[in-house]
């Protein structure tokens, strides 16, 4: 990606000591970084430090004659592609969300038209008032965008959410906000993740999926600028940032939400390992091992699930559907036959056999397979690589159709 002028304005909490971490980060991605510190973040970093890694000059003060010759306060908002705001207290989120402009960081904001993202760091309790929410809620109405905060333990003493997300997160979000827009004007649905089918009220059949594949291109997928709708089975994933997401847990909750979504979806990816059976009757109780002898079988009658690709694919129209195939063996012929049978724009395969890709790992080996057969095979790759080419030939057919 190409560099682009990023403004890190640092807000007075502790979290602040990771902020060198975080321009480092960014000037590794080309980024160029200027900071601006409000007096309250200045007792937590120091000014030279965050200085000589930007190797940009730092601002302080909202009134100082010798930095406004350098680059005044209005000049600086004008130049920021990207606020940065980390980490952001609640006190200056409730100042940016009013409109408040009192000291540097906050008057610069309130000039800047570049989008914003904030990265809330502070107490469980300050971060769960109706206040810190009510702001932050009418602040992401308005386009701002915010990266946590995660859970764990805080400076303050207290256990919760409130701690400040890591640099790497940070820029992460950031590159989402920069992204290059190919995907705008799409609505890409994205599905991720295995079913559970209840066998009792403890127990389910699910499998190994993690769902990093499905999430990776949600994650692509928004950076590009879509809209995304993630519908994620199980999961411990985070949600990506940007992306709208429905938990479900069965095959039939996932394709109800798949409906459900479906009119508004033009692009429909569906990388989730869906529970192709289910337990005929669940048990609503747990099944007692008491009820039966040591010699006795238990024995589930299990019932076919609807497919859902091969639903979304008899009402495709303009979208482009792309689906996965799990396949041990014969990877290619199988996928050649899937493809045939579901009737979507584009089969990603994977050798589940193999230990570097398919379920679990954070790299995939995967073929293209398209409608008249062609198969393209793509190298190991990292997931979000990986989720990357496949967008790449979404925006392709996307070019083909018009
Ligand atoms: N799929 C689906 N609904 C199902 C089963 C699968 O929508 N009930 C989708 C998956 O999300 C994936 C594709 O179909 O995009 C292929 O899934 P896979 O498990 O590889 O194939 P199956 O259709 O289950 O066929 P088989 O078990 O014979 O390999």
């Amino acid at each position: 990606m190409a560099p682009r002028r990023i403004l890190l304005a640092v807000t007075g909490g502790i979290a602040a000591y990771k902020i060198p971490e975080l321009v480092r980060v960014l000037r590794r991605a080309d980024h160029r970084v200027r900071c601006a510190l409000t007096a309250e973040a200045q007792r937590f970093v120091s000014p030279l430090v965050l200085q000589t890694l930007s190797g940009e000059l730092v601002r302080q003060d909202l009134f100082d004659p010798g930095e406004e010759n350098e680059i005044d306060h209005i000049g600086l908002a004008d130049w920021a592609e990207l606020v940065i705001v980390a980490p952001a207290t609640a006190n200056t989120l409730a100042k940016i969300c009013h409109g408040l402009a009192d000291d540097l960081v906050t008057a610069v904001i309130l000039a800047c038209r570049a989008p914003v993202l904030v990265a809330p760091a502070m107490n469980v309790n300050m971060w769960q008032n109706v206040a810190t929410q009510a702001n932050l809620a009418q602040l992401h109405e308005r386009g701002v965008l915010s990266v946590g905060p995660e859970a764990g333990d805080l400076a303050c003493g207290w256990e919760g959410l409130g701690r400040m997300s890591e640099p790497k997160d940070i820029a992460a979000a950031a590159e989402l906000l920069l992204g290059p827009e190919t995907l705008s004007g799409e609505t890409v649905l994205v599905t991720a993740g295995g079913t559970a089918e209840p066998i009792d009220a403890v127990r389910s059949i699910t499998n190994r999926s993690s769902g990093k594949m499905g999430f990776a291109v949600a994650e692509e997928a928004a950076r590009r600028g879509a809209e995304v709708r993630l519908i994620a089975g199980v999961s411990a994933l985070p949600t990506p940032a940007g992306v709208r997401r429905t938990d479900v847990q069965t095959a039939f909750e996932m394709r109800e939400a798949v409906l459900a979504e479906l009119p508004d979806a033009s692009v429909v990816v569906k990388a989730a390992a869906v529970a192709d059976f289910r337990p005929a009757e669940p048990e609503t109780r747990k099944i007692k091992k008491e009820s039966l002898t040591t010699h006795d079988r238990l024995t589930l009658s299990l019932v076919a699930n609807p497919d859902i690709l091969t639903e979304v694919c008899a009402q495709k129209g303009n979208r482009i559907v792309v689906g996965f195939a799990a396949e041990s063996h014969d990877v290619v012929e199988a996928a050649r036959r899937k493809i045939d049978r579901k009737g979507c724009d584009l089969l990603v395969a994977n050798d589940i056999s193999r230990a570097d890709a398919g379920f679990n790992v954070d790299t995939n080996a995967v073929f293209f397979v398209s409608p008249s057969g062609e198969v393209e095979e793509i190298p190991l790759l990292s997931k979000r690589a990986v989720a990357a080419e496949i967008l790449d030939r979404v925006e392709k057919l996307r070019q083909e159709q018009v």
